[in-house]
């Protein structure tokens, strides 16, 4: 009988040994006095586009930045791994250098310089991903654009540019937060199409859209939280096919 027992308890020890691809497990977020971010847990496969999806102050930007390691202003509580690595014991420089990069909701690119000179910048340090030529070929807009100021583009194209910047890193997870906001649907429906391809190099993907439906239809699976904790977590389709959850959660 004790035998039995304990065989349990190993096995349920070696299944925490052995993490999922992506994970986010019991992430804490607090800004000064305001409890954000209230224990949020999801995994993420290898390869995977995952929504996290929510209302306007649910905690998914905080949730974004937690996971980067930008927890300035926040304090931050909770594990986070990625393919083994755990990115919670590192800096923001050192998560990055794993394969984790987020693309902002304000893009930041940066002033005075050009589209190629950002993707340079952004290959300064290793290891590098992309090479500049194949991610123009990704985004043709960006090379005919290749020696106008960034922040001259348009709102597409700089978000292109932003996306481009995280590619020219050698990245496992791209977070990308609102990447369709202010865009025409021709340039999201063009976005799209590209993180469809970067999905097809094996990238892993988590997305925070206010537009769901655009998100549902792009990813495998969502997570939704409202108010800083997880009300669902299963696949797209299981909630484009619940009214009563999208109407409950994302208004849509
Ligand atoms: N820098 C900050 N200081 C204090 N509170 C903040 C800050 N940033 C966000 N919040 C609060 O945290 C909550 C969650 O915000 P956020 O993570 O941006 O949500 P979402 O991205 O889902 O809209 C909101 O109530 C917001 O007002
Ligand atoms: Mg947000």
């Amino acid at each position: 009988m004790t035998l039995g027992v304990e065989s349990n308890v190993l096995k349920v020890e070696k299944k925490r040994a052995e993490p999922a691809y992506f994970s986010a497990h019991d992430i804490h977020a607090y800004y000064g006095e305001s409890y954000i971010v209230q224990g949020v847990s999801f995994n993420v496969h290898e390869g995977e586009i995952l929504a996290l999806l929510g209302r306007n102050g649910a905690g998914k930007t905080s949730t974004l930045r937690a996971i980067a390691r930008l927890d300035s202003p926040m304090l931050v509580k909770g594990e986070v791994w990625l393919d083994h690595q755990p990115l919670h014991t590192m800096k923001a420089w050192q998560a990055a250098q794993v394969g984790m990069q987020l693309v902002p909701e304000d893009r930041s690119i940066i002033q005075g310089l050009t589209v190629e000179e950002n993707l340079q910048l952004a290959q300064i340090e290793k290891p590098i991903g992309w090479s500049i030529e194949r991610i123009y070929e990704l985004f043709p807009r960006l090379g005919e654009r290749r020696k106008q100021e960034g922040t001259t583009l348009s709102g597409g194209e700089q978000q292109m540019l932003a996306i481009g910047r995280a590619l020219a890193r050698d990245i496992k997870l791209l977070l990308l937060d609102e990447p369709y906001e202010g865009l025409a649907p021709v340039i999201v429906q063009e976005i799209e199409k590209t993180l469809h391809l970067i999905r097809e190099q094996g990238i892993t993907t988590i997305i925070v859209e206010q537009n769901a439906i655009a998100a549902l239809k792009l990813a495998d699976r969502a997570v939704i939280l409202d108010t800083g904790s997880v009300v669902f977590d299963g696949t797209a389709q299981e909630v484009l096919e619940n009214e009563q959850l999208r109407h409950d959660y994302l208004a849509i």
